[in-house]
């Protein structure tokens, strides 16, 4: 088994680090606060998050998990966010539903069982009945369960993503809801920071000052160091600092990267006579030249989407280029005024090819910026 996990959520073994973040988010949580969580893209947010409420129901919360991305109406809200409803642990599949048929008047909740047995959730709709009203009993279930001794935890990832739905005022339904919910704490995370940021900090939103803010960074270079070493150690190979810290800057310390590029490491010194091996700085040029080839069609294809401007400003930006708005920068790539450059970004930032970090721009993929490092 390849050591290196990437994807979407890591656990167990796979986890590394993240202690402080993990505390302020129990705690926060437990004390009885919403908090909004975000950080850019494979940064590890959604498998943090996993981890906190592991905790919280070790602690007797009852936790839920929904994912906004594959929420598109009030209809398909209702359906998952019943579903992950029903996957908590704390109550019985039969008293669940039970309680739902009682409390959400739209829906007629069932039990049904797959050959092996196993039960899962479902529910049909009852004709004619007012989504809206089936759409605020359903966000008001929670609370109407929960109790001051029996508290619930609930996690909405990918939460920007509630703003597809604003054409149906859903997000002015949610908060106006779940402000009134005493038991109930929620947890927000998402990779689109700006949207998500003017979501919680404008005034004129509906979740203005509804949760604390909190953001992380990568996982520290000294902490992924030690578990490359550690992992790669499990199968007699070696990886010195000076090798280890060239993977982790190459992939700019972005957790999933760094393990994509080291499960590919891994994947090209497995088998083979079982001596000691040790990684060289070549091997991990390497994994990646693997990796830029198996993604090739797909940057391709992303840079062929490109106006020629665009392409001029990743260019620029995949050769070092921090003072992008500055003249002699315009210079140098033939760049046009400032404001076509800023409009441009905010299409990379938008398409999420483009982070803006403490008024840097980075590539959210760094094997990307490698990929027009070759080809542009
Ligand atoms: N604490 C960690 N320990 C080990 N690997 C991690 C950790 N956090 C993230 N990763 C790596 O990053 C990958 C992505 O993690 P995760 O899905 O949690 O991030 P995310 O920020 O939610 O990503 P996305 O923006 O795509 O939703 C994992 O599959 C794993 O390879
Ligand atoms: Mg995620």
């Amino acid at each position: 088994m390849n050591p290196f996990h990437y994807g979407n959520i890591v656990s167990g073994e796979y986890f590394y680090d993240r202690k402080e973040e993990l505390e302020r988010i129990v705690q926060t949580l437990k004390g009885g606060n919403n908090l909004m969580l975000y950080a850019p893209r494979r940064y590890g947010k959604s498998s943090l998050v996993a981890k906190a409420l592991n905790e919280l129901r070790k602690d007797g919360f009852t936790t839920v998990y929904i994912d906004f991305m594959s929420v598109y109406s009030r209809e398909t809200f209702i359906k998952n966010y019943t579903s992950a409803i029903a996957e908590q642990q704390s109550m019985s599949f039969e008293k669940l539903v039970k309680k739902m048929a009682g409390l959400i008047q739209g829906i007629v909740p069932a039990i049904s069982f797959d050959h092996m047995g196993s039960p899962s959730f479902s529910f049909s709709w009852v004709e004619g009945h007012d989504t809206e009203q089936t759409l605020k009993e359903t966000i008001d279930f929670p609370e109407k369960v929960s109790t001051g001794e029996k508290r619930w935890i609930i996690a909405f990832d990918e939460f920007q993503e509630i703003t597809k739905l604003n054409g149906e005022s859903f997000e002015k339904i949610l908060r106006s809801c779940i402000q009134h919910h005493k038991n109930v704490s929620y947890l927000f995370l998402g990779s689109r920071t700006h949207v998500l940021k003017d979501m919680f900090n404008n005034k004129n939103r509906a979740f203005y000052n509804a949760a604390m803010l909190m953001n992380i960074d990568t996982i520290s270079d000294a902490d992924s160091l030690v578990y490359l070493t550690r992992r790669f150690g499990k199968f007699n190979m070696v990886i010195d600092e000076p090798t280890a810290n060239y993977l982790i800057h190459k992939v700019a310390s972005i957790p999933y990267y760094i393990q994509f590029v080291a499960a590919e490491i891994w994947q090209q010194l497995i088998g083979g006579d079982l001596g000691q091996k040790t990684i060289s700085i070549q091997q991990v040029d390497t994994a990646i030249n693997s990796i830029l080839n198996i993604k090739a069609d797909y940057y391709w294809e992303l840079i062929n989407k490109q106006t020629n401007y665009r392409k001029k400003i990743l260019f620029a930006l995949s050769h070092g280029v921090d003072e992008v708005f500055s003249k002699s920068t315009a210079e140098k790539y033939r760049l046009g005024p400032a404001s076509t450059t800023q409009k441009a970004l905010d299409t990379f930032i938008e398409e999420g090819i483009i982070e803006r970090i403490n008024n840097k721009y980075h590539f959210s993929d760094p094997i990307f910026k490698l990929f027009l490092i070759q080809h542009l």
